[in-house]
């Protein structure tokens, strides 16, 4: 939550003001962090748990254990849709904890919030 909370302060929420702050954990314990990067264009927009998830990937990462995400409310606030999608592809059922500035609102598992995925595994 504090990696969450210190990257959340590098967001470019330039057109929401809506500021987040990701931290994924992966299998042997390595932190890679993600924020929001918001474009003029709108759906150019990334999400900080994407921005996370395709560092940790780009850097050679493949188990997971969990992912923190922070932003500046008093209700948790839990990954969209898309990032889900993305987040269940390459991590699977881990845990996901949801915090604010000061405290954790949520915490919750992937199955949870994507019962009946569309994966791989339908792909045959
Ligand atoms: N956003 C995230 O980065 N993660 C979430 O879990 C929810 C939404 C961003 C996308 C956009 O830049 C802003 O928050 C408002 O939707």
């Amino acid at each position: 939550m504090t990696a969450a909370r210190r990257a959340r302060r590098n967001a470019r929420a330039d057109y929401s003001g809506f500021r987040v702050g990701a931290a994924l954990e992966t299998a042997d314990g390595t932190i890679i962090t993600g924020c929001n990067v918001e474009n003029a264009s709108y759906g150019l927009t990334m999400c900080a748990e994407r921005v996370a998830m395709f560092k940790a990937i780009s850097e050679g990462h493949k188990r997971f254990r969990r992912i923190a995400v922070v932003a500046d409310t008093a209700d948790p606030t839990p990954p969209c849709g898309a990032c889900r999608q993305i987040l269940w592809e390459f991590a699977g059922d881990i845990e996901v904890v949801m915090a604010n500035l000061r405290r954790e609102t949520a915490r919750l598992r992937m199955k949870d919030l994507l019962p009946l995925p569309f994966d791989a595994r339908l792909l045959k």
